[in-house]
């Protein structure tokens, strides 16, 4: 139960913990490879728009209700559903969350895994004076090894475990408090490193300068979608945190600082990234394979390129698993509450049962033997419901809740007891905005209708 002794013990490790949930394999891996096959600048732009306008309005929704619920997912849509004199299906939100925050991780963690081999690799020096042909013979080893894959996926998903295992201020708060300031660290120095090695000028124009040409309803939906993932909305990770979120915070100014870091860690994620994709004559759009099969070529023929490999991929291993930490949350607070399973126990057993299905996921990257269900991997299954189904209804319900369900005094209350600008600001896009946009990306990923 989320009682009064499990909350943030301040505002500032709630927005740590928070922010750590957001920034991850999303904006470090996912945000440079999609605004690459986007086009660059003009879906850099669209994107950050679509975080401010539409994934930080849902936010506020998102904690609002967990704050207002105080438990898991599932009970919090209970209890504030019963407070609202509204329909117990809402707790829909709650169920959607639970179980497709427990897909993704599931997934998730077989790809932190790999990153934690490539911390491995460069720690035992593999990685020095590799070349284009070594590199692209590693990855294919990692992923003809399902063995390999597996040990990884379940040593990333023991550590997950742990930390969540050890509860909010066991351990949610030595992680977050330590690791974010690591990682930010990290991050500007490999940019300093990327922007004096690497084709500066090429990547700062290609961030920056967008060509709306290059832009069809298709990349902007995906930037809409993108958005959404890097946020951690849309799959009660937001909601679980927000129960646990002392009254005192303001969620609208919480809400901005949160995206505000995130926004800023994709960017400096795409300047410690693109300017070595640039100078090196790697391509753009080359998928899962951009990080774990061609930068390591890159480090290897750069100054300090040992130390930057090494570097890299810690930093994307903490922030991989900040942000399952989060995923694994919302199922690990059901189960405490439900079944009175203590939190160790909780988490074991549904770190347990995550790392099972992780299992499908291996197989479906194996070139070894693979595993295909009605002609797709399961993986890519599981990717396309949960982004493309679980999460935009997850945040179009989220939406049109706060927006048009909830008393007016419980929405001021929780987000803006002046009633101001701020709170008239949010209601419009809560109420409006969100559900239009949001019925439109899921409109196009059911029907394809554009
Ligand atoms: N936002 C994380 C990333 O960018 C992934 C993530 C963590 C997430 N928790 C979530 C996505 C909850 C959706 C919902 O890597």
């Amino acid at each position: 139960m989320a009682a009064s002794n499990v909350s943030w013990s301040s505002r500032t490790t709630f927005i740590f913990a928070a922010i750590g949930s957001a920034v991850g394999l999303g904006n470090i891996w996912k945000f440079p490879y999609e605004a690459g096959e986007g086009g660059g600048g003009a879906f850099v732009l669209i994107y950050i728009l679509f975080v401010f306008a539409i994934g930080v309005p849902v936010m506020i929704a998102e904690l609002m209700l967990g704050r207002r619920g105080q438990h898991s997912p599932p009970k919090s849509m209970e209890i504030v559903a019963r407070e609202e004199g509204r329909s117990q299906l809402w707790q829909v939100i709650g169920w959607s969350g639970v179980i497709g925050a427990f897909f993704v991780l599931s997934f998730y963690s077989v790809i932190a895994g790999w990153t934690l081999f490539y911390v491995y690799q460069a720690a035992t020096g593999a990685l020095n004076d590799i070349t284009a042909i070594g590199s692209g013979a590693m990855f294919n080893a990692l992923l003809s090894s399902p063995v390999l894959m597996t040990i990884m996926h379940g040593l990333f998903m023991a550590i997950t475990v742990f930390v969540v295992g050890r509860g909010v201020k066991g351990g949610l708060e030595v992680a977050v408090t330590w690791l974010m300031p690591v990682l930010f660290v990290l991050l500007i120095v490999l940019v300093i490193f990327s922007l004096q090695t690497g084709d500066a000028g090429e990547a700062i124009s290609f961030l920056f300068s967008p060509d709306f040409s290059k832009l069809t309803a298709n990349t902007i939906l995906q930037a809409l979608g993108q958005a959404f993932f890097s946020l951690s909305v849309g799959l009660g990770a937001m909601l679980a945190y927000g129960s646990y979120v002392p009254k005192d915070v303001s969620l609208p100014r919480s809400a901005v600082i949160i995206a505000s870091a995130d926004t800023g860690v994709a960017i400096l994620s795409g300047l410690a990234i693109f300017p070595i994709v640039f100078a090196f004559g790697l391509q753009v759009g080359s998928g899962p394979g951009l990080i774990f099969e061609t930068l390591p070529v890159a480090f290897a023929q750069m100054p300090f390129g040992s130390v930057f490999g090494a570097a890299f991929f810690i930093l994307l291993s903490i922030a991989a698993l900040t942000s399952s930490i989060s995923l694994l949350e919302p199922m690990v607070a059901w189960l405490e509450e439900h079944k009175g399973i203590a939190r160790a126990k909780s988490a074991v057993v549904g770190g347990g049962l995550c790392f099972l299905v992780g299992i499908l996921t291996v197989f479906s990257f194996s070139n070894g033997p693979a595993v295909t269900v009605l002609g797709k991997t399961p993986f890519d299954h599981i990717d396309f419901l949960t982004n493309n189904w679980v999460m935009p209804l997850g945040g179009l319900l989220i939406a049109v809740f706060a927006g048009w369900l909830m008393a007016r005094k419980t929405t001021v209350e929780e987000v803006d007891r002046s009633e101001g600008a701020i709170y008239r600001v949010w209601h419009f896009m809560v109420r409006y905005l969100c559900p239009v946009a949001l019925s439109l990306i899921f409109l196009q990923f059911a029907f394809k209708v554009f």
